[in-house]
């Protein structure tokens, strides 16, 4: 028996698990399940990557504390993996004491060795949020073509990265402020001292050849030490002896691994040290995507090492998911959550779909609608169950239920479905999926094509041809209880339904030796229904539920107390959350600080590029005609807008945004995306009247 410990790479905590995700925890799962089916001992875990700037950000704009956020997401990212029964042995979360104490004993090993440095780095700091800005969280003019409102580190129009010291006109995008510079210590991990050993691991076959060429023209730029260390605010893990340093979220992340493994350990009375202290007791995989390759190829292993922990036996790197050639995309709705799939289609779709096109390369691998249709529709409904539903009811009808006595003759095809698992099983070990899918329906033709020369149907009409008729029909079901054994992996509760319908303990990747006779079996049952085509239509066509702004501004009125406390609304787009109570009371002075005007809407539409908002054409009165960007689209119709009064902050700022600048913000009350109420002066107010 071998022992495997596995691990697909953890989701963040700040946004939905969607389709590209389950490429990953599809593919793992399926490896699972199929080492679990041969009688192997293999765990699976997982966890929310929970720590670092946007769930501050994010946890701070919904004026909940960042525990009560990744609580919530964690349950939602659960429920959606078991959804897809991705079946871990535990889903954690690197907000865990266990995390905890991994996480300083490998940096604190890491510094007895000799492994950290310090360093001055000087960095963008807003002085309104009070706090060193992360590149994607300032944005300005690209230093290379001068395109505005790019992010810190790259431009989406030159594609080139720069510094976010670099941009120009540079703005904080929580306030808008321009940033300061300013400087300050940073703990850096020597990965420059690690090249001979990660030039070792990687030879040892630790990743496929494709990515090994990657690594070498990373070595061949030269390795760099790694900035490990961020300073606070910052949710995270504080490091020992460095008060307000906090250990970078990528530090943590990987460790949370082992933090999973350990939680799992503890409550089952299971020796952690064993499986991570040592290197002889189990086999490590990570099953990764290859935008994070440097992360798990080079950081990682190079820090366990460090710390000296054993190092992982092996990355599996895989490609990225496209939808009908394209990346995801909001806009095209090609963006689908975990969660809009499940409300429409069966999850079992999508694994077998993932199966038949997943190799152990790390080629993209396309989602193609119309083709997913035909390929679900014609393998799994068409080609396997097929062979149950057209045997099953006869040994019903005719037989009581009961298979004929012994294993009829059946030409070979037996052993001839039995001899196939060792290829199948070869590829499922090498990940060689849709090889594996291949073979399983090549066999399901086969079973097919006796069928229909036995054709029982016609047997059926004949009395004297009782016995061929039960004969016939205890083949194919043998035949369609390997195919479900092979599938098991890919396919766990339609296995299930078969078992249930044979009447049989739980498979092993050996059941399928022992042919089955001599037993009753239950009335066939609808196993999978044909993929319905309208579902797969709306699919697309619903726009993935709307999320708070990333974008949002300095609040008009009063100072905040602290950061933390600050309320944060934006310019153009009403707060679409559950605000916190506001921080200070503040004066009748300051309040009428604000110009709030009546204004009516004579134009309202969609913008391209952002499906939140829309554009806002105002008539203020004597202020004259206002443009707004309002992240009102999921619960407005634009064209119901037009003529309607509302109420405006006049005196906001303008806000240049991609689309144009925004020239206020109008206001609604609700929770956000389709919850969002605009507010209506009554009867007899005009355009530009003052609101006191
Ligand atoms: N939190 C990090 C991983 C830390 S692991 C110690 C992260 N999170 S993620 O949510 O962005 O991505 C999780 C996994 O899903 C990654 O392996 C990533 O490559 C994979 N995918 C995310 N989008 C994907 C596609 N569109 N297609 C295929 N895989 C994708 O990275
Ligand atoms: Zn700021």
């Amino acid at each position: 028996m071998r022992r495997i410990l596995v691990t697909s790479a953890l989701p963040y905590a700040n946004g939905q698990i969607h389709l590209g995700h389950l490429v990953e925890t599809i593919q793992t799962d399926i490896w699972v399940r199929f080492q679990k089916l041969k009688g192997h001992e293999c765990l699976y875990f997982c966890a929310d990557d929970t720590h670092g700037t946007p769930v501050m950000i994010r946890a701070r704009q919904e004026g909940i504390s960042p525990e009560t956020l990744v609580e919530r997401i964690h349950a939602e990212h659960l429920s959606d993996f078991q959804g897809f029964h991705i079946g871990f042995d535990n889903y954690y979360t690197t907000n865990s004491p266990e995390n905890r104490l991994l996480s300083e004993e490998v940096y604190l090993n890491n510094r007895q060795a000799g492994n950290i440095r310090v360093s001055t780095v000087r960095q963008a700091y807003c002085e309104w949020d009070q706090m060193f800005l992360p590149d994607r969280f300032i944005r300005g003019n690209c230093p290379t073509c001068g395109a505005e409102d790019q992010y810190g580190d790259a431009c989406e129009v030159c594609s080139g990265s720069h510094s976010p010291l670099d941009l120009k006109n540079p703005r904080c995008s929580l306030c808008g402020d321009t940033p300061v510079e300013r400087d300050s210590e940073h703990y850096f991990f020597r990965l420059t001292a690690f090249e001979t050993f990660l030039k070792e691991w990687i030879r040892s076959g630790a990743v496929q050849p494709e990515m090994a060429n990657k690594l070498d023209e990373w070595f061949e730029a030269g390795l760099q030490d790694w900035d490990i260390s961020r300073d606070g605010p910052y949710f995270g893990f504080e490091i020992p002896d460095a008060p307000g340093k906090y250990f970078y979220v990528w530090l943590d992340a990987p460790i949370g691994y082992m933090a999973s493994c350990w939680e799992w350990c503890k409550r089952h009375g299971r020796d952690f040290d064993a499986i991570w202290r040592r290197d002889d007791l189990m086999e490590v995989y990570h099953f990764i995507g290859k935008d994070i390759l440097y992360f798990h190829t080079l950081f990682w292993p190079a820090t366990l090492r460090g710390a000296g922990f054993r190092t992982p036996t092996a990355v599996y790197t895989h490609g990225f998911l496209t939808v009908n050639g394209q990346k995801m995309s909001k806009s095209r709705g090609t963006f689908i959550t975990a969660r809009r799939y499940l409300e429409l289609l069966d999850p079992e779709y999508l694994r077998y779909y993932y199966a038949a096109k997943l190799t152990a390369r790390v080629d993209d691998l396309d989602l193609n609608l119309d083709d997913f249709i035909l390929r679900v529709n014609s393998d799994l409904v068409g080609k396997v169950v097929n062979i149950a539903s057209r045997s099953a009811g006869f040994i019903h009808k005719r037989f009581a239920g009961r298979l004929a006595e012994n294993y009829p003759h059946d030409d070979g095809l037996h052993d001839q479905f039995v001899a196939a698992g060792e290829e199948i099983a070869a590829h499922y070990d090498a990940r060689e999926f849709s090889k594996a899918m291949r073979a399983i329906m090549n066999l399901a033709d086969l079973a097919n094509r006796f069928v229909e020369a036995k054709a029982p149907w016609n047997l059926a009409k004949d009395p004297a041809k009782s016995d061929e008729l039960r004969d016939t029909c205890t083949v194919a079901i043998n035949l369609f209880r390997i195919l479900m054994i092979y599938l098991q992996p890919v396919l766990p509760q339609l296995a299930e339904k078969c078992r249930d319908f044979l009447q049989l303990p739980p498979f092993g990747w050996e059941s399928r030796l022992q042919p089955l006779y001599g037993q009753t079996i239950r009335e066939f049952a609808h196993m999978m229904a044909r993929v319905d085509p309208k579902k797969v239509e709306s699919l697309v066509e619903t726009v993935a539920p709307v999320v708070p702004p990333a974008f949002a501004a300095k609040p008009v009125v009063a100072k905040p107390a602290t950061p933390a406390a600050a309320p944060v609304a934006s310019p153009s787009v009403v707060t679409p959350s559950p605000a916190p109570p506001l921080g200070e009371p503040l004066d009748i002075e300051t309040f009428g600080q604000v110009d709030l005007r009546v204004a009516k809407i004579l134009a309202a539409e969609p913008v391209d590029g952002a499906d939140k908002l829309l554009r806002l054409t105002l008539d203020v009165g004597e202020l004259g005609h206002k443009t707004v960007f309002a992240g009102i689209r999921a619960a407005y119709a634009p064209e119901t807008l037009p003529g309607r009064l509302t109420v405006l902050v006049a005196n906001l700022k303008p806000r240049k945004m991609r689309f144009g600048v925004s020239e206020g913000m109008v206001l609604a009350a609700g929770s956000g995306g389709d919850q969002l109420f605009l507010l209506t002066p009554d009867l007899g107010a005009a355009p530009g009247m003052r609101i006191r």
